[in-house]
Formats: structure tokens, sequence, C-alpha cells
């Protein structure tokens, strides 16, 4: 069979191309078709033999339940036995959106939709493409993402052209989708209802509307002895060719431990990548090297997850680390696939007994010392503040002395030191024996000092550098190990015994 490959426009899509996918539903063929989550592969939601077909081309087992799509709410009350109140209130608070809820079923929904089950799943999507599409087709359209078992779910129509061409009749491309990994699903048959499947409609989010739910536990971690309780969980998806390993543990102790499994996996000859924070990513030594988006962006996370895990694939990565994602918010929702992309290998990086870090200012670095301590603070990383204490004129060898002394006693492990231009500060503190202050404007400094310097204290521009570029300085210095190469050790004991 071939695929006809149709582009739309998001906002208006051309309706003749609309109506022709529609037919192909109602006759019983497949349409890949795009969703605000991930793109959909559809078939008629209340015929068994499209049902079938579905599971065929996806090459899924088919006690694996399939969503069914409506694009009016009203036509909810068909497909289901009871409505609970609770269900209201979440559509009214939800739908249209990235919310699936699960009920008893109606007769009219067939077993082989459901994968045997009693009970269905039903999803209103909130796409523009989508909502015209199962009208189209007749209102109740079956779709599992649409990509073969056990792929990455697509978030482009390039993805599912990858891995459905030839298997479908056609594919609707309104190109990238905006939220990129799946509905949440709630289990609206239980008392509190239960969330199977995390996603951007977080726990938070579903609490606000009906005061209680739980969670399946297995969607945040593996349980001997327990399945997840949404069938299609249980299977190893997502998943990447290359190994997968999810390295968690405080950034910079992260950071030290992924450099140092990527130089034994390059040891062994094997193609290595990383999948980090784009504040971290270029201080790690892989082949290849793919940012999630900025630390805290966990929606950046989400819409690149299954894409950057399909370029791994591409690029043939044989092992992969990633920075592991704070489990709250949206962020539970990103954790939760990559746990299961990696199959739950997670190395749990031990704090290495850290000490702290002092950081010392004049006048004139006094705002961003204060930042900086904050930054590092929300990183879990201790400081000591040297000083200054406020914006009134004040002397800069004092501060800076203050750090360099308790970094060479190794009451510190590393300094910063800051004044307006940096200058005056790094002088100061190059004096004092066994200190090596490097003055850095930019983030390759920063490495570089780390890895052939071994400079232990960082000097910083508050006129030169902005808040943000501070940061990232900062992080490099912290996260970078000095290189040990032997020309290194040389020139760094040279220093010490001038
Ligand atoms: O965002 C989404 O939900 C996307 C788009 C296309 O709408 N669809 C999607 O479908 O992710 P799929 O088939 O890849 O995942 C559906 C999940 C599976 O884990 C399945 O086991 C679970 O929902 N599920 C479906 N019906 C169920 C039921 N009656 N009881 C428990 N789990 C169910
Ligand atoms: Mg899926």
């Amino acid at each position: 069979m071939e695929t006809k490959w149709m582009k739309l426009l998001e906002e208006q899509p051309d309706m003749d191309v609309i109506k022709e996918a529609g037919q192909i539903v109602k006759k019983g063929g497949l349409v890949a078709f795009p969703t605000e989550t991930v793109y959909g592969l559809g078939g008629d939601g209340l015929n068994k033999e499209a049902a079938e077909k579905i599971y065929a081309a996806k090459g899924r087992p088919s006690d694996n339940p399939l969503i069914i799509h409506i694009a009016d709410r009203h036509d909810l009350e068909r497909l289901v036995k009871e409505l609970p109140a609770k269900a209201e209130q979440l559509a009214d608070a939800f739908w249209p959106g990235p919310l699936t809820m699960i009920f008893h079923k109606s007769e009219e929904v067939p077993c082989e939709t459901t994968g045997g089950l009693s009970t269905v799943a039903v999803r209103y999507p909130n796409h523009p493409v989508a909502l015209a599409f199962i009208k189209e087709s007749g209102g109740f359209v079956a779709a599992p993402s649409a990509n073969t078992s056990g792929r990455p779910s697509p978030t482009s129509g390039a993805h599912v052209y990858e891995d459905l061409q030839g298997r479908i009749e056609m594919l609707l491309d309104s190109g990238e989708v905006g939220i990129g990994i799946e509905s949440t699903i709630v289990d609206m048959t239980v008392e509190p209802p239960m969330i199977l499947r995390p996603g951007f409609i977080t726990e938070e989010m579903l609490l606000q509307v009906i005061g209680n739910v739980t969670v399946d536990k297995t969607t945040q971690k593996q349980i001997a002895d327990m399945a997840p309780k949404a069938p299609g969980m249980k299977y190893r998806h997502y998943a990447p060719k290359g190994e997968l390993t999810i390295v968690s543990g405080s950034s910079r102790e992260v950071k030290a431990a992924i450099n140092e499994l990527l130089e034994a996996a390059k040891e062994k000859g094997l193609r290595t990548g990383v999948i980090g924070t784009e504040e971290n990513i270029e201080s790690y030594r892989a082949d290849i090297k793919i940012s999630a988006g900025k630390k805290g962006d966990e929606l950046t996370a989400a819409r690149r997850l299954y894409s950057i895990l399909r370029e791994f694939d591409e690029k043939k990565a044989d092992v992969i680390y990633s920075e592991a994602f704070p489990g709250t918010g949206i962020g539970q929702a990103v954790m939760n696939r990559l746990l299961k992309a990696a199959g739950h290998k997670v190395i749990q990086v031990q704090q290495r007994g850290e000490k702290m870090i002092a950081i010392g200012s004049d006048h004139g670095g006094f705002d961003l010392k204060e930042k900086v301590m904050e930054h590092l603070k929300e990183q879990g990383i201790e400081c000591r503040d040297m000083g200054c204490y406020d914006k009134n004129s004040c002397d800069y060898p004092v501060y800076g002395r203050a750090v360099a002394k308790a970094v060479a006693a190794g009451e510190a492990d590393k300094g910063i030191v800051i004044c307006t231009t940096g200058i005056g500060i790094s002088i100061t503190a190059n004096k004092v024996k066994g200190v090596r202050a490097a003055l850095c404007s930019d983030t390759l400094s920063a490495r570089l000092t780390r890895e052939h310097n071994d400079a232990n204290v960082l000097a910083l521009g508050a006129g030169i550098v902005g808040t943000n570029l501070a940061f990232e300085i900062v992080d490099t210095f912290l996260g970078t190990d000095f290189s040990q190469a032997e020309r290194h050790v040389k020139r760094v004991n040279m220093i010490e015994e001038l």
C-alpha cells in the first residue's frame, strides 16, 4: 500500500484532504493524524476490524487497549456505561485537551478496541486538524500513538512516515506537535481516581479540580511483581536502540559521573551520547550531545524528548547517558518516559563529601555575588559568604584574600571572587600560595582553566558578564574536572614551585 503524505496547515487545514481522510476511516482504513500531544494512528473506533488493522500496522500486542478520540463532548455518552460527576468536572476543566479518562465501556465499544477490557479510554484532543478529522471520520477514532511498537512516539509527520510508510492509507502532517509526550491517563472507575500515566495535565492540576487523586506507583519506579494498571505501560517503550542510562544526583556530581562513564565507554570503542540541560551540555565529552533545554524548563524537555531519542538512533549511539529531570509538574511525565526508555536503569551518584564554595566580592560585585549564591543554593551547593555584606565602598583585597585563604587552607573546595572587572580581586587571590585564580568571561575559558590549570578560584567581572553568563561560567567551572594529563600536571606543578 502506498501512504499518501499530506501536508496541512494546523490552523486552516484543507477540508478536502480532511474529508478524504474521513472517508478512508469510514471504510475501515487507517490514517495518521496530529494531536497536541503526539501523532495518532487512527481507525474507526466502533469497528473491530479497524482495531485489528491498527494492531497489525503498529506491530502492537492486541491486549494493549486503544484510546477512542472524540470531537464532541456529547459523544462520550455513547461510549460509557456511566458518567461519574468527577469526570464531568475534569472534562469541564481540561477538555478539549491532553487528558484521557477511563470509564466502564458501553455495549457499543468493541472488545477488540479495548484489548478485551470492560473499560474504555476516551480522549477529546485539542488540535484543529485532529478535531476536523475525527468529525469527518464519524466521531469516534481509535488511535494509539503513530509509532511502530517499542519506538519513541512520533512528534512530527516525518517520524510517522519513518515508522508507518506503506502500512497506512494516509498521513495528515501539520508539522511538529506542541506538547510532545502523550496525554495524562486517569482511571475514573476507581475512587479516588488514579493517574495511570503522567502527562501535561499534572497531579497538582487534577487535585485542584477533584480534590483527591492517587498515582499508580509503577509510573515512577519499577516495582517487583507489580504490573502497571495501564496495560501499555508494561512494555519497554520509547526505547532508543542504544543503551540508555539515567544519572541522578546533584548537578556537578552528575556531570563528573557522566564524563567518567563516557571515558569508560569510549575505551571500549563505543559511540557515546548525552542528554543534558543546555547549561551543562558543552561540558560533556561525548560523540553526540543533545540539549533538552534550559534547567527547569521541563516543557521544552517534554517537547524534545522523543525526537532526541530518535536522533540518537539516526546517529547510531551505542550508549547514551541522560541527566535526570525533577519529578514535579510535567517533569514527572518526562521522567516517567525517560525511565521507561531506559528500562529503569538509573545510576544514583553518591555525594563525594563535597566541600563548600567560598565566595567573596567588593561593592562592585556585591549584587552578582548574591545572585550566584542563590544559584548555587538551588543546586544544593553549600556556599560560605566571605563578604562584603553590602554595597558600601570597600577594599577588594580584603575579600579576595579571605576567599583565597579559605581555599588554600582546604576549608573550601573552590572559591569565587567578584569585583567590577574581576581583575583586582583575581590579582589578590593569586598572591596566596596554592591558589590558582582564573578570570573568566566565557565558558570556554572556565572549562579550559579547570582542565589545564586546575584553577581553584574563579574570578568574575560583574561589569563584564551579565547574570546568565555568570551562572553558565560558574556551572562550567564547578562542573569540570582537571584533566590529569601528564603535561598539565607538570605545568601546574611548575606554577606551584614559583
Ligand atoms: O496523547 C495520547 O494519548 C496519544 C494521542 C495519539 O492521543 N495516544 C496514545 O495512545 O498515547 P497509546 O495507545 O500509545 O497509549 C494508550 C495507553 C496505553 O498505555 C494503554 O494501555 C492505556 O492507554 N489504556 C488504553 N485503554 C485503557 C483501559 N481501558 N484501561 C487501562 N489503560 C488503558
Ligand atoms: Mg504509545
